[in-house]
């Protein structure tokens, strides 16, 4: 390790929150804010490295230990599973995971199976497999909410956040399926190897979460 952690954060709405609580820890982000084509960024006044990536490549890094740390959106974890410690909530990035229908439609009152379009097949199948309801799931790469429109699904498991999305085109959602947010996940032989620097780590977020209640 060298003496320093790595961790990798997810690019794009975390990013800036995620830098955003390092700045409040006292962390030098500045070659993170200006990365140009670099992808690690030695931050200068902690010895952290952050490496920016994709949401399921966070994961991938982090189990295969070649980042320690990673910050990530549960909607990922629960979509991705996998080998990692969760071990904080760090509260912003929150949003949930909700069934979505078209306004006025009766999802619950037929027996034919139905269809759900979704990005996160996995939660979908969860979520209906609790329920004990047979559905067919149909996986889409972007702009879900047009399935239920173009009539290839009954419904969508999405993210909802402001819910303008849902309201914009004809759709309505009719029941929570998840809450989500973002959270801290450690490498398992990291938290071993790694113990003291990791938890100081740890305790820096957590105290600085705290002081933002
Ligand atoms: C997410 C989600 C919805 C939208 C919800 O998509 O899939 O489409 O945000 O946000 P709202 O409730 O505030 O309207 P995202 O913007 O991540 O793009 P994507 O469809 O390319 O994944």
């Amino acid at each position: 390790m060298s003496g320093r952690l790595k961790i990798a954060l997810t690019k794009g709405r975390l990013q800036d929150k995620s830098v955003a609580l390092f700045e409040q820890m006292g962390l030098d982000c500045a070659p993170v804010k200006e990365p140009g084509r670099r992808l690690i960024h030695q931050l200068p006044n902690y010895p952290l490295d952050v490496v920016l990536a994709k949401a399921p490549d966070v994961i991938t890094y982090v189990e295969h230990g070649v980042c320690d740390l990673g910050v990530v959106g549960k909607d990922t974890v629960l979509e991705k599973g996998g080998s990692f410690y969760e071990v904080l909530d760090l509260g912003f990035g929150r949003c949930r995971f909700a069934l979505a229908v078209k306004v006025g439609s009766d999802f619950y009152g037929t027996y034919k199976t139905r269809r759900i379009a979704s990005k996160y097949p996995e939660v979908t199948r969860a979520f209906f497999e609790k329920k004990g309801m047979d559905v067919e799931i149909i996986k889409i790469e972007g702009s879900v909410e047009l399935a239920p429109i173009l009539g290839l699904a009954d419904g969508i498991v999405d993210i909802v956040e402001t819910g303008a999305t849902l309201r914009e085109n004809g759709l309505e959602p009719i029941e929570d399926v998840a809450q989500v947010s973002a959270r801290l996940i450690v490498n398992t032989a990291s938290m071993k190897l790694y113990k003291r620097e990791i938890l100081e780590f740890i305790g820096r977020c957590q105290q600085t979460l705290d002081s933002r209640k």
